[in-house]
């Protein structure tokens, strides 16, 4: 049975520890196309996601993510890249509007993660040039988030988290 959408939401949690058990391929493929469904600007859809499985390569994006070492420990890695946009329909981002448009894609693949009872944990805390020495990416491809992904050791999913109150982050005008 699927996970009800604002239980996903409520319940996904920042996972680190990770079990070694596989991603299964049926919900592997289930959280990536709900990446490739996301909206972009324009529809460009200038992205791209590595499913680093392969142990050394996952311990060098590790390495390049401020040697958060225990990254390599979920049994995939995913790394998301982007193009700078060549045109913009306006808006002070321009060229940067990529970056956008790869992290509203990843947040459809995290929460899809949780909702498939599967673990990430956004890493933002990477080096673009380490991360792409360390997968051998093309030039113009720009990473632009990195998590791991797996199954939560422990029921970490229920861990209380803290935010602001709605009265704080939100005016009426
Ligand atoms: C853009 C971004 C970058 C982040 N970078 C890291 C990171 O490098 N390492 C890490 O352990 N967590 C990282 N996090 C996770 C945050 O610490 C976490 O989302 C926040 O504390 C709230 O906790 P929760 O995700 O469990 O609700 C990042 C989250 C975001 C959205």
């Amino acid at each position: 049975m699927q996970m009800e959408f604002y239980e996903v939401i409520n319940t996904r949690r920042s996972i680190r520890l990770y079990k070694k058990d596989k991603v299964p391929e049926e919900a592997l493929i289930c959280i990536l196309e709900a990446a490739r469904i996301a909206p972009s600007g324009h529809n460009r859809q200038f992205w791209k996601f590595y499913i680093v499985k392969n142990e050394d390569r996952k311990l060098k994006v590790a390495e390049a993510c401020g040697g958060q070492k225990w990254i390599a420990d979920a049994p995939i890695v995913v790394v998301a890249v982007g193009w700078k946009v060549p045109f913009s329909r306006g808006g002070y981002m321009g060229e940067m509007s990529f970056i956008m448009d790869v992290s509203i894609a990843f947040t459809q693949l995290i929460l899809a993660a949780r909702a498939e009872g599967l673990g990430t944990c956004w890493i933002g805390d990477f080096q673009n040039k380490e991360v792409k020495e360390a997968l051998e990416l093309p030039d113009d491809e720009n990473v632009v988030a990195v998590t791991p992904l797996g199954y939560p050791d422990k029921g970490v999913f229920n861990e209380n988290t803290s935010r602001k109150p709605l009265a704080e982050i939100v005016e009426e005008m």
